[in-house]
């Protein structure tokens, strides 16, 4: 990795400071990876809920609690950080260390995300994203400082921690692409593992939470049943489902081997205002970039969601990827 990083800033595709970043990230990955994996032995008692609430009003796990505990220590040690933001963190933190002279960066994160699946031994992930500064004095930066579309993310990418830990991240630039890397966990180092990940631009597999049916669009009603009518429908071809309750598993596997992940509005989440499930900031922009960077569109029915101006730091946003050719289609439906 630290080679590979290096080759990256001789080619002057990352700089010092987002290789910084990206170590402090991959530093608490390892710590994060380490603790899972030993949460279930032993007398350290970390499974369960932390009996606190998130600003989402979500119970919080306190695994979800220890994770961003972990990001936040290790990021806002580095004076390029100016401040984060995190899905346990009702508000931005803004980094009392920083050095604003230099580049400095925003890093907003879903320290653990899926974390329904922690209690069941099943995937989970560290999704996060990087945004410039550009303020050189830490009293004038306020909320109102992260609230940037996805395109103009620097770096954004995810931990997953599955049969194997891995690290999948892409940089502002398009050509650098979308490369996986697996933690060796008897030296602790990552090593690249998929290089330039192509999402097919045509699928027979789509992922959707289909308990919530009833509340969805009439959109997305009208593409679903047309999945399920299969090869006796007008798409003509049959299609296979798959579930992983983490986003980060999903988008994998997406990124993987192609496929449509949904998670679209619905009319329960309308009733309480909410705009959508997942959090825009630190879960569909950067997820987004990443599927864009390997070939892949995301919509969040009408609009790229790259494109959407963030109005809230918290905001949650409907959100369709995957491959290409399939996000087009559904985003007609829209039109
Ligand atoms: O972060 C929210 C999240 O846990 C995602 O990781 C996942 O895709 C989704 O929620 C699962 O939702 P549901 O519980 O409705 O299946
Ligand atoms: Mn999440």
């Amino acid at each position: 990795m630290q080679n590979y990083l290096n080759n990256l800033k001789n080619q002057q595709l990352i700089s010092d400071n987002l290789t910084l970043i990206l170590n402090a990230i991959i530093k608490s990955g390892v710590e994060i990876s380490t603790l899972l994996e030993n949460a279930g032995i032993g007398n350290q008692n970390i499974l369960g809920s932390a009996e606190t609430e998130n600003v989402q009003g979500e119970t919080q796990k306190k695994l979800d609690v220890i994770s961003n505990e972990i990001m936040q220590k290790n990021l806002l040690n580095l004076p390029c950080v100016a401040g984060i933001a995190s899905e346990e963190l009702d508000e931005p933190i803004i980094n009392n260390n920083a050095n604003l002279n230099g580049d400095s960066f925003f890093v907003l994160f879903d320290p653990l995300d899926g974390s329904s699946n922690i209690d069941i031994n099943a995937p989970v992930g560290t999704i996060f994203s990087v945004l410039k500064n550009y303020k050189n004095n830490a009293k004038e930066i306020s909320e109102q400082d992260f609230l940037q579309a996805g395109n103009q993310q620097v770096m954004a990418g995810y931990l997953m921690y599955s049969s194997s830990t891995q690290l999948v991240f892409t940089l502002q630039n398009p050509n650098f692409g979308v490369n996986a890397f697996t933690l060796n966990k008897k030296t602790g180092e990552f090593l690249i593992n998929k290089a330039n990940f192509q999402i097919p631009q045509d699928t027979k597999e789509f992922a959707i939470n289909a308990s919530n049916q009833r509340f969805w669009q009439p959109q997305i009603q009208e593409y679903f049943a047309e999945l399920l009518q299969g090869t006796q429908g007008k798409r003509q071809k049959d299609f296979n489902m798959r579930w992983l309750a983490a986003m980060v598993a999903d988008v994998h596997r997406v990124l993987s081997r192609g496929g449509v992940f949904l998670y679209p509005q619905d009319s329960k989440m309308q009733k309480k205002g909410l705009g959508g499930k997942l959090r825009l900031m630190y879960e569909a922009n950067p997820m987004a970039l990443l599927i864009k960077n390997a070939g892949g569109r995301a919509i969040n029915g009408k609009e790229n969601i790259l494109d959407v101006t963030p109005e809230k730091l918290h905001q949650r946003i409907p959100v369709i990827l995957g491959s290409k050719n399939e996000i087009d289609y559904i985003q007609e439906k829209f039109a």
